[in-house]
């Protein structure tokens, strides 16, 4: 048994690791977040009080760090401004958090000798052409095009530079696109549902050719787990599942298990310099650790997630109507 600090534990993926945890080890967690907009204590209700604690907090915050550090035997670090649509239009929290939140975290590391394990994202490799034969792999040289991705791919080199120069004894896992439940409405995918939900047409940027390589949040949970247990020290690990889809694909599909006509939808302008596609070889991860996704159906993992929305319109309801008005005010 071993007690994890989760930074983000309240946000869509950090939540999910933490009820994958609870379901799947005898470990006890500290959730610590800042409760953003993005962050949402009700994505815990239902752990047990005894092995789930949550601390309202800043990772930049040196102070709190350093305590909470003192008690953990692993960090895992999921805290983010993670929506790239917001990231181009106020860059800063992006900096303050991705950047200097990480940077925080791994002095604290460097002090107590915790090990850290950290959460990025495929982002940091930019992006593919539709036909290019070749995946992001851990050789891939990084290229962000967006203010998020790049804050993430900044927040990677901070992490291996801590390794090679302090001795911190992290890793890193670049994963691409989550879907599941906990997901906030300003995503692409539940967007759509909430939307179809609330009688709103669904938008999709540009002509929706750009392609995304879908992964469920809870095999993204059991590949943190596994390098977290035997993962090497300053290794970087890729974390996908073969879940290339195009954004009209996607759309479509929803509208249909919705029982819509898959045309109901509305074309809006596209994001400025919107990533074309991504695609993940997470053949390290699976031959060197032995991992293998559970959700090999993505038609079945987007029917039940679905389901979720249509059951907890609580749990998304209070957020929907300032995101469509963002939405809305900035042209769509
Ligand atoms: P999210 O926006 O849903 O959640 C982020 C969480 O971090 C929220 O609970 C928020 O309150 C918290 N947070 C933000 N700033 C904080 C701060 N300064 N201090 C403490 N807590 C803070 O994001 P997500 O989609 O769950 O992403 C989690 C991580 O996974 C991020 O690092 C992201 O880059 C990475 N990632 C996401 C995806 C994806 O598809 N969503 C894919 C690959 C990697
Ligand atoms: O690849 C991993 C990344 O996936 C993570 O690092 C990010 O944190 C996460 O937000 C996600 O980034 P994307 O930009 O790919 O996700 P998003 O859900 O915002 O958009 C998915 C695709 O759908 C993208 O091509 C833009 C498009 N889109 C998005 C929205 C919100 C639409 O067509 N319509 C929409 O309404």
């Amino acid at each position: 048994m071993a007690h994890l600090l989760v930074t983000g534990g309240a946000g869509f993926i950090g939540s999910n690791f933490v009820h994958h945890v609870i379901g799947h080890t005898d470990h006890t967690v500290t959730v610590l977040d800042k409760l953003t907009y993005a962050g949402n204590e009700a994505s815990l209700a239902g752990l047990p009080e005894d092995r789930v604690d949550l601390v309202v907090g800043d990772i930049a915050d040196a102070e709190l760090v350093d305590t909470l550090f003192q008690k953990a035997d692993a960090v895992v670090h999921y805290a983010a401004e993670s929506h790239n649509d917001n990231s181009l239009h106020d860059p800063r929290p992006f900096l303050d958090t991705n950047i200097i939140g990480t940077y925080t975290l791994l002095e604290a590391a460097r002090r107590h000798d915790t090990r850290l394990h950290h959460i990025s994202t495929d982002e940091v490799y930019g992006d593919l052409e539709l036909d290019d034969p070749a995946r992001f792999t851990e050789h891939t040289p990084y290229n962000p095009s967006s203010p998020y991705s790049s804050t993430k791919a900044g927040s990677d080199l901070l992490v291996r530079a801590w390794v090679r120069s302090f001795g911190v004894r992290a890793t890193i896992s670049n994963c691409s696109n989550n879907y599941g439940p906990y997901q906030h409405v300003e995503k692409f995918i539940p967007r759509q549902i909430t939307n179809v939900i609330r009688g709103i047409r669904p938008k999709l940027y540009g002509k929706g050719e750009n392609v995304r390589d879908w992964i469920h949040a809870d095999d993204h949970s059991s590949a943190v787990l596994t390098i977290l247990d035997k993962g090497e020290i300053g290794e970087t690990y890729l974390i996908g599942a073969d879940g290339e889809k195009d954004n009209k694909t996607v759309v479509e599909l929803i509208l249909e298990l919705m029982g819509q006509s898959p045309d109901a939808y509305d074309h809006v302008t596209d994001r400025a310099g919107h990533d074309l596609r991504y695609a993940i070889d997470s053949t390290k991860l699976r031959t060197e650790l032995g991992w293998t996704p559970s959700y090999q159906d993505f038609e079945a993992g987007l029917a039940a997630t679905i389901d979720w929305y249509r059951r907890n319109e609580a749990w998304w309801a209070p957020a929907k109507d300032g995101v469509e008005a963002f939405y809305a005010s900035k042209g769509q």
